[in-house]
């Protein structure tokens, strides 16, 4: 679905992401880890088209515009991000009422004409955000503030907001962060239930190593922009120089 080519990132003096090539196939789930600042959320935001990169990207087997907001999302490539972005003065259902496409926007006369099956269009989308709310389990929320929610359930209502929009691959940027581990086994058995309803490929960018062992099949592992490993999430972990980038971290952090 996805082939992401020598994609490289820089930032002024600093190569953020540094010739970084991975695929993502249909129904596949494959993460994306490494060390703090090694480049995950920038090769994301390459991927989206969110800052200026070089290499190719293509969806589907058809090369998408670099560096174009909106490219690969008409193609069915979603994200939620690293701080979920949601508007905290919307209700839930409004929040997620933004994620719903709307089809056939027409001029203001054209619409005049065409009130009855207006409408129906209007009370449609409000109940697709409504079932979606109710697929991420925040059917009780519809009309709360985005606000007053939980952190774990700002994390579900962008989910709710991005389901919307039927993703066929969804880039998620570390969904688990934040959550305790009740809410983490909730976000597991949520991702895993979509999937099996037909829902979308997923690159999943994480640092928690359970989370991510439950559902993937495949993982790289980037520091600093390149890559140093990828495969099977056992493999990966046993691979010395995945060790040394953590252990490494971990050092310098005590
Ligand atoms: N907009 C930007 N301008 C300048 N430098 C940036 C920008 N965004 C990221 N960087 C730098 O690029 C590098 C990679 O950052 P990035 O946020 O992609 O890392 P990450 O792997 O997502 O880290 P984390 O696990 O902390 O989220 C870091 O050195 C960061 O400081
Ligand atoms: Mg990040």
């Amino acid at each position: 679905m996805l082939e992401a080519d020598n994609i490289t990132v820089r930032f002024g003096g600093v190569v953020a992401v540094d010739d970084v090539s991975l695929t993502v196939g249909e129904d596949e789930i494959v993460g994306l880890v490494g060390p703090n600042g090694s480049g995950k959320s920038t090769f994301l935001n390459a991927v989206t088209g969110l800052v200026r990169a070089e290499g190719t990207v293509r969806v589907d087997g058809e090369r998408i515009r670099l560096g174009r907001q909106g490219c690969v999302s008409r193609r069915g490539v979603l994200r939620t991000f690293q701080t979920p972005q949601v508007h905290d003065e919307l209700t839930c259902l409004e929040n997620v009422l933004i994620g719903v496409p709307q089809r056939g926007l027409r001029s203001l006369p054209a619409a005049w004409f065409r009130r009855p099956a207006m409408a129906r269009a209007e009370r449609g989308r409000w109940q697709q955000a409504y079932e979606a709310l109710a697929y991420v389990g925040l059917a009780a929320a519809q009309d709360t503030l985005a606000g007053a929610l939980s952190y774990g359930d700002r994390r579900r209502l962008e989910l709710a907001r991005v389901y919307v929009g039927r993703p066929r691959l969804l880039l998620l940027d570390e969904p688990a962060a934040g959550l305790n581990q009740r809410e983490t086994r909730g976000l597991v058995e949520l991702l895993t239930t979509w999937r099996a309803d037909g829902g979308p490929a997923l690159l999943i960018v994480e640092h928690k190593i359970d989370f991510l062992e439950s559902l993937c099949q495949r993982m790289i592992v980037l520091e600093l922009g390149k890559q140093i490993a990828a495969g099977a999430p056992a493999q990966v972990w046993a691979d010395p120089k995945v060790v040394d980038a953590y252990l490494g971290k971990l050092v310098i952090d005590a």
